[in-house]
């Protein structure tokens, strides 16, 4: 059956760059979207530029433009970006548009309507020489707990204290430095809590991943607050109906995005917007979004659509966040990567197949490791996909004017088990665990090259054996057919000339079962080549803010604060729980043959098991030492094969930063009493 599907990214804001880890979400949507096509399915794929808010108004007044000139100029940039990347939406518009205006209102006004809309007074920061109701980014003072200078209006960076832009000392305007004065105004709210059972019914429909539902769980115990959806100008963005000088706060017509980018889109293809949102629709509708808007998403915009007579989505699926080298992209080190900086020095189907090996469909956050980048592209797309082909394509093209044997050779099932793992790989793209997918079609790739080696066309050509090298050649090439297929959603450049190689009208998921036979090929076309390690150091350099030096070992963030103590960036206290830190006492150590740094660790977790940890200790520690200790595991780690056995966590360990003498190394243990399995926390 056809399924109609109607799929969206987050709107990304129009006041920014797209960067790589904004890479992650639209290259995760794109690939569903495009697998979903290449089954038949009526997909389609819909986004829009973010446009309004402080920020943006901000920006364009600095550079001396309108907002309307500044959006405009970002959505082309934009929509560049995205194309070079091979994100395919079917439409890119923008949240100032018409469309969005009218539905934004119309949603405003049903609310209202049904009373879930009041009326508050607030008291805000005001800047009377900037004429300008201050966010709370855009104050800076001193922390009221720790007395930090120059933090923001509502959270300080060195204590991590949170607290109201009213209570900072020495409180002044970020644009102007003046202190802003208090001030109130009338806001509207929109009665969230109103809508506490339909959203509790809502999330447990199977709309959302387990992680999520978690978490809603716990917004919905703290309660449902009411939410400000008014701004004062002046505000880029829409007026409200019947309040003048009041503006829609940017986040309640932002959703609206997706609807206005199907309404524009519509209006061209001839379908049927009230197809796709109003009650009764029977297509599926799909967010893709990052775990920091989950509140946006899962809460407020279910609840304005339901207030506002519109269907709700079928399922909004979250990822973590992009880390480069294990940690967050960061201007000083080069890794705040833009996408423009990217294109300039590597292959985008480079980080599609990267980012497919590396995400599934939870909301883990995801690491570029740049040397494993290198390899895994190398290894994989170069080494074991495109050598398929041409290692083999040229014997045809040169001995069999390009045709492929009659009839398909005996090639002992290997080619119905490329079919049959074809049904697998198509269950892993629809639950968005591309890594696995990856995974089983590598493995197929591996199969292919051991055949091609076994068979080694090379000396049957050498021998005249004519109809074997054909034979061989033309297997080799009908598996490289089936590979395509099954990459085609992650690399659509390199499937797209693998179709014209092959002489293909289309490749598709159904048209996979049936072989190539007698039909030609053209010659091998260049399909990707190797990531030189010097293209990563080039682009990190170009990523450097001007001024830093290429080669620098490790440049140095800024301190956050004019207090010059060491800092790391802080992270939230849910960031820190997912590490699982467990008691562990060391039942044995044990030398490892071939590592001189190493000790193998047998640990006791009590009701997490037994753990074998391989430790970098053996300069510090005798294994005897060890025995019967207790000590610290990381105990949710993804278990790392090692040469020598798996590893299934990590001991920690205090050393000097930079510390090159191995013996200095002090492993943490708890006090006596503690026992194994207990959560450090
Ligand atoms: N404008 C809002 C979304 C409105 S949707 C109605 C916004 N924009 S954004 O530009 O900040 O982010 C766009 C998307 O990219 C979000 O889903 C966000 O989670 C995602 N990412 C931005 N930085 C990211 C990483 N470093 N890593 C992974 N995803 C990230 O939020
Ligand atoms: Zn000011």
């Amino acid at each position: 059956m056809t399924r109609r599907i109607l799929v969206t990214s987050a709107l990304p804001y129009a006041n920014g760059s797209i960067h790589l880890g904004h890479l992650v979400e639209y290259i995760q949507t794109d690939i569903w979207v495009r697998f979903q096509k290449l089954q038949g399915h009526d997909c389609l794929y819909f986004c829009a530029d973010d446009t309004h808010g402080t920020p943006i108004m901000l920006r364009a007044r600095n550079e001396g433009i309108s907002p309307e000139t500044l959006v405009e100029r970002m959505h082309g940039e934009h929509q560049a970006d995205f194309e070079a990347f091979s994100i395919g939406f079917d439409n890119y518009h923008s949240t100032h548009s018409e469309e969005n205006r009218i539905l934004a209102e119309e949603i405003y006004n049903k609310n209202r309507e049904a009373g879930h809309i009041q009326t508050e007074t607030v008291h805000q920061a005001y800047c009377n020489k900037d004429a300008l109701f201050l966010p709370d980014r855009f104050i800076r003072g001193t922390c009221p707990t720790c007395g930090a200078l120059d933090q923001y209006g509502d959270a300080c960076e060195v204590c991590s204290a949170t607290y109201s832009p009213l209570d900072l000392k020495q409180a002044a305007c970020a644009l102007c430095g003046e202190p802003p004065v208090q001030k109130s105004s009338e806001h509207l709210f929109f009665q969230l809590a109103h809508f506490e059972p339909f959203l509790k019914e809502w999330t447990r429909s199977g709309t959302l991943q387990p992680e999520m539902a978690n978490k809603l769980d716990e917004w919905f115990s703290t309660g449902l607050k009411n939410w400000d959806i008014s701004r004062d100008g002046p505000y880029f963005g829409f007026e409200i109906p019947g309040h003048p000088g009041k503006y829609f706060y940017v986040w309640l017509d932002a959703p609206v995005g997706y609807m206005a980018s199907t309404w524009h889109y519509c209006k061209r293809s001839g379908r049927s917007f009230d197809d796709y949102w109003r009650p009764g629709s029977t297509a599926e509708v799909y967010h893709f979004i990052g775990k920091d808007i989950l509140y946006f998403h899962t809460l407020f915009w279910p609840a304005m659509l339901q207030g506002g007579g519109f269907r709700t989505p079928t399922a909004v699926f979250a990822h973590g966040f992009l880390t480069i080298n294990g940690q967050k992209m960061s201007k000083s080190r080069g890794t705040f990567i833009n996408a423009r900086d990217y294109l300039n020095h590597l292959d985008p189907e480079y980080l599609r197949y990267y980012y497919a090996c590396k995400l599934t469909g939870r909301v883990d956050d995801l690491d570029l490791s740049l040397e494993d980048f290198v390899q895994r592209v190398n290894a994989d797309m170069v080494g074991k996909v495109v050598n398929l082909a041409s290692r083999t394509a040229g014997f045809l093209q040169k001995q069999f004017q390009g045709q492929l044997s009659a009839a398909y050779p005996e090639d002992g099932g290997l080619y119905q088990t490329f079919v049959d793992t074809g049904d697998e790989i198509a269950q892993l793209y629809e639950t968005r665990e591309y890594s696995k997918a990856m995974r089983a079609i590598m493995a197929l790739a591996d199969l292919a090259n051991r055949y091609v080696e076994d068979h080694a066309p090379w000396s049957l050509a050498k021998q005249n054996r004519e109809a074997e090298l054909q034979n061989v050649c033309s297997v080799a090439i009908n598996l490289f057919r089936l590979l395509l297929t099954y990459l085609a959603p992650v690399l659509p450049v390199m499937a797209e000339k693998t179709r014209e190689m092959l002489n293909l009208t289309e490749l598709t998921w159904e048209g996979r079962r049936h072989p190539l036979c007698g039909t030609t090929i053209q010659g091998f076309k260049h399909l990707m080549t190797r990531i030189d390690p010097k293209q990563i150091e080039a682009l990190l350099a170009d990523s450097r803010p001007s001024g830093a030096t290429v080669g620098v070992t490790k440049p140095v963030d800024p301190p956050s604060s004019p207090v010059a103590l060491p800092s790391s960036p802080l992270i939230a206290l849910e960031t820190f729980a997912q590490v699982d830190l467990r008691v562990a006492r060391i039942l044995q150590a044990d030398y490892v043959t071939g590592a001189d740094k190493l000790l193998k660790l047998t640990l006791d977790v009590g009701e997490w098991g037994q753990r074998t940890v391989f430790a970098g200790i053996r300069a510090a520690y005798s294994p005897e030492s060890l025995t019967n200790r207790l000590t610290v595991v990381v105990a949710n780690l993804t278990p790392r094969q090692m040469k020598f056995g798996l590893s299934e966590g990590m001991v920690l360990a205090a050393s000097q930063e930079n510390n090159t003498d191995k013996t200095a190394l002090f492993l943490l243990s708890p006090d006596t009493g503690a026992k194994p399995g207990m959560r450090i926390q």
